[in-house]
């Protein structure tokens, strides 16, 4: 894969009681369906609802072009792991992608490298995306750790190989700038993305995520190595996700 179409995915995380998350789908499907060529956004979508919600958002998304992702995943295909969800429970509701790693699992959650690395195995034998999310403290920031610490975690949580057996989208989200109001530089992207490409190679899409919002999207996915976004508290706005969608270049 040589051309990369970018990728704008929205993380709902745990927003969305059914009124909620039926109309924000309902609004982006009715846009990508209204819209004409020059209005719709170049980039691919994806949206990342909570558990509850997928099987009706899929059906609602039909034919929409909008893909459908799961937060998490179990590495096991099923069995007694009361609460969980198994990947290819999430791609029997409609998802192509999974998020798999992210800082709120890694840090709320205890999740370790070795977990995500079983977990992205098992959205590949459910035939989903994986999506792995990486990035540094603060404190690793500030202590000249940050490529250390994203390449530590994307050498333990990577099956062999990754990039090569089938498609791989890795998030670069530093801890810092979820939800904080407060993106990374664009500097400070471009040299990490710059790294993460010389590391996985050109086949991998590399998103940026960390309070992206549609005032500062069109300048972070202008950037060389940023293959889009992933996005949270703005993607529960039809508008404001549908900006930042319309910004890719
Ligand atoms: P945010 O979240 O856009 O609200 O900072 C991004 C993410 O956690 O994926």
């Amino acid at each position: 894969m040589t051309e990369r179409k970018k990728l704008v995915a929205g993380n709902w995380k745990m927003n969305g009681l059914r009124a909620d998350g039926l109309a924000l789908a309902g609004e982006l499907g009715r846009r990508m369906g209204s819209a004409d060529a020059s209005d719709k956004p170049r980039c691919a979508m994806l949206v990342c609802p909570p558990a509850t919600l997928l099987a009706s958002v899929a059906a609602m998304l039909a034919g929409s072009g909008i893909a459908l992702g799961g937060q998490d995943c179990h590495p096991a295909p099923k069995g007694a792991f009361t609460g969980d969800l198994s990947a290819e429970m999430l791609a029997d509701a409609g998802c192509s992608h999974v998020i798999l790693g992210h800082s709120e699992r890694r840090h709320g959650h205890g999740e370790s490298d070795a977990l995500v690395r079983e977990k992205v195995a098992a959205a590949r034998r459910a035939g989903l995306v994986p999506v792995v999310c990486v990035g540094e403290t603060l404190e690793q920031r500030q202590a000249g750790a940050a490529w250390a610490t994203v390449d530590a975690q994307l050498a333990a949580s990577l099956p062999e190989r990754a990039a090569e057996a089938g498609e791989l989208i890795v998030a670069y989200e530093p801890v810092w700038a979820i939800g904080s109001g407060l993106a990374a530089s664009l500097e400070d992207i471009a040299e990490m993305h710059a790294a993460l490409r010389a590391r996985l190679g050109a086949a991998v899409r590399i998103l940026y995520g960390g309070s992206v919002n549609p005032g500062n999207a069109a300048a972070i996915l202008a950037l060389a190595d940023v293959d889009g976004a992933l996005v949270g508290g703005a993607s529960l706005d039809a508008q404001a996700f549908w900006s930042i969608a319309r910004s890719c270049p």
